[in-house]
């Protein structure tokens, strides 16, 4: 490795503060920006809710991206499994990612079932203050299983998957999140409503 290819030092580094910022492109954009971050068991309905609020957000002629996990783990982190290093891993990506968009001013959905209570931490301290909107799909395990989209459920019992999440790796359930959905009380439409509502009330959206 020559001298030129070895990686630089943090001193060397500097940062650069564009004319064009945060607060310009949001307000171009008439929102504030934002990380609704979708948590929850396989199958709870995290994409499903996402999808159908960014549709509504949209239709209110707001800007927004939806990051989800199955779609990443085609692109962006296709090299990473699903041992706990990894799952650590394709979140620790994905929040950096969601922080790039939210400094373009877009509001940010991402869906993930991001198991650990630590790595959704380390991505709200990415943001600031009131940035970061946690959204518990807080789906019973038994609810998901009979729903099982993908018959992932079936083969991680029958042990054809290992460390599949509410099966054999933790799911840890977020303490105090902005928004909690039961996805087995309420349709879509009124799930949507209630992110709409908070996303009101925290100033995101008009
Ligand atoms: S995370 O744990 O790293 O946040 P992520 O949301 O990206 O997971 O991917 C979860 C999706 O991968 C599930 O919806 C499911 O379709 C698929 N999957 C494949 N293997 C597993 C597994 N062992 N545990 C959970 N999901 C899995």
């Amino acid at each position: 490795m020559s001298a030129a290819d070895k990686p630089q030092k943090d001193e060397n580094v500097v940062w650069h503060k564009h004319a064009v910022d945060k607060a310009f492109r949001s307000e171009q954009k008439s929102q504030h920006s934002a990380l609704l971050w979708f948590t929850g068991l396989s199958g709870s309905g995290k994409s499903t809710v996402a999808g159908a609020l960014e549709n509504r957000l949209a239709e209110l002629g707001h800007h927004t991206y939806l990051l989800d996990g199955d779609n990443v783990r085609h692109g962006l982190c296709r090299d990473l499994g699903f041992s706990d290093h990894d799952r650590r891993e394709n979140i620790r990506r994905v929040g950096e990612v969601a922080k790039l968009m939210t400094d373009a001013g877009l509001i940010v959905l991402s869906a993930f079932i991001s198991p650990f209570r630590e790595e959704r931490q380390l991505v709200r301290e990415l943001l600031p203050e009131g940035e970061f909107i946690e959204v518990f799909v807080d789906t019973p395990l038994d609810v998901c299983e009979s729903r099982d989209p993908k018959g992932l459920y079936k083969k991680a019992r029958a042990g054809e998957i290992k460390a599949f999440t509410g099966i054999s790796s933790a799911y840890e359930a977020p303490e105090s999140p902005e928004i909690s959905l039961k996805t087995d009380q309420y349709a879509v439409d009124d799930l949507v409503e209630q992110c709409i509502q908070t996303l009101k009330q925290s100033g995101v959206i008009a």
